[in-house]
């Protein structure tokens, strides 16, 4: 049958914002203008409500006991799983294992399968564009392991230098692991390519999909990627949680992360055996109420539509970039192409980012200043901090005329 494109209907930021508590709320007399998503996004009701139910109807611990509480708490807890799973398009929700952040979930590939399955000489393959915690878990295994580090540069927009990979890939090439969406400078990454160029020599792939999957649509089983990392905390859900997607195979075959607790089939004081997938990997009792909360999380997005929100995030970073490239004083980072999320990391010549972000701040307008850990990115771009205001679907235009006002102001007083 042929396919008709539908031109995608646009979302209406400001009958979202109704759904946030937290916009009814006023920084130093101001409407708060919250432009720090790419740290953590704000919270709808209806999530919030469903951690409260949570605890105030249904909290027993999961997988523990036949008591009726017990029982409707581990289907919740499992059915959020299924839902993270259908997100992001895993075949199997087994696939899917909890985990605290973004970071945590690197962590656990990198002790469940780095450490033992890595030798001397082995090769590790990031880029200069990576969040700390895609960084220094590989760093320990190069320390502990003898593996050695490469490192994929950027090209002066902000871009992967792809032409660079197949020098960079070969047979000693393990695992190439890489960033979807930068958080620095949204860069929105080919990561297919990259998958596509790893497994011409049979290596992993990981993505840090940590500030993609809140804001694009992403199918792990399209990408063919093995390893996918997301924080839940970014994409609507409450903080302390995120997730870890593996391949079946290479989950099953990993030795756990962490040892204890439902994460066993049987003990004996000799030796123990480990549970099926995912709890092999949740050792200990979870965090239930956020799990159920991060599946509610996922409800929302689909509800509205991640291809919505993309769309609607990358008018408000283009109308930003437009706005703010009338001012010579503003310096900008990151491409000038539609390969981006909504992130604009910036500099105004002459005042210091801290006094950028502190007079924003005064206006009720939330952004970060610092080196976004990723100091080896900012290094890169030859700098050592920066601004930076992240977008999500409850920000408008209105909002950056605003805070473009406000960057005026700030030039002025400087
Ligand atoms: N990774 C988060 C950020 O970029 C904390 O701000």
């Amino acid at each position: 049958m042929e396919k008709h494109k539908v031109a995608l209907e646009s979302l209406d930021p400001y009958r979202i914002r109704n759904d946030f508590p937290i916009f009814e709320r006023k920084i130093r007399g101001k409407p708060l203008i919250y432009f720090d998503n790419a740290a953590t996004s704000q919270k709808p009701k209806s999530i919030i409500e469903v951690e409260k139910r949570f605890y105030e109807e249904t909290n027993a611990n999961i997988h523990r006991a036949v008591h009726t509480l017990s029982y409707e708490s581990t289907v919740l807890y499992e059915e959020s799983h299924k839902k993270v799973a259908n997100f992001i398009g895993a075949k199997n929700w087994r696939e899917i294992i909890f985990t605290r952040n973004a970071t945590e979930s690197i962590n656990l590939v990198a002790y469940g399968w780095g450490l033992h399955n890595l030798r001397k000489g082995d090769e590790v393959l990031i880029t200069i564009m990576e969040h700390h915690s895609n960084i220094v878990p590989w760093q320990m295994l190069r320390d502990q392991k003898g593996i050695t580090l490469k490192i994929l540069d950027i090209d002066d927009e902000g871009r992967l230098k792809l032409d660079e990979l197949p020098r960079l890939i070969s047979e000693r090439t393990k695992l190439v692991s890489v960033i979807h969406a930068s958080n620095v400078l949204g860069t929105v990454n080919p990561v297919r390519h990259v998958i596509n160029e790893a497994k011409k020599v049979g290596a992993l792939v990981l993505v840090d999909a940590a500030q993609s999957i809140p804001h694009i649509p992403v199918n792990v089983t399209e990408l063919g990627c093995d390893f996918l990392v997301a924080s839940g905390h970014k994409m609507l859900g409450p903080t302390g949680t995120g997730f870890l997607y593996g391949r079946y195979e290479i989950l099953n075959e990993m030795e756990p992360f962490l040892y204890g607790g439902d994460m066993i089939e049987t003990v004996t004081i000799e030796k123990s055996t480990w549970n099926e997938l995912p709890w092999k990997y949740e050792a200990g009792t979870p965090n239930i109420a956020g799990g159920i909360g991060l599946g509610a999380a996922v409800d929302y997005l689909n509800r509205i539509g991640v291809e919505k929100i993309f769309k609607h995030e990358r008018e408000i970073v283009g109308y930003s970039l437009e706005r703010m490239s009338d001012f010579p004083w503003i310096e900008l980072y990151g491409p000038r192409g539609n390969d981006r999320v909504g992130v604009v990391l910036f500099n105004i010549s002459g005042v210091h980012p801290h006094d950028v972000a502190g007079i924003l701040d005064e206006e009720g307008i939330a952004v970060r200043s610092g080196h976004h850990c990723a100091q080896p990115l900012m290094r890169r771009l030859g700098m050592d901090i920066a601004v930076r205001a992240s977008f999500y679907l409850y920000n408008t235009k209105e909002e950056v005329d605003k805070f473009v006002e406000v960057l005026r102001e700030v030039r002025r007083l400087f």
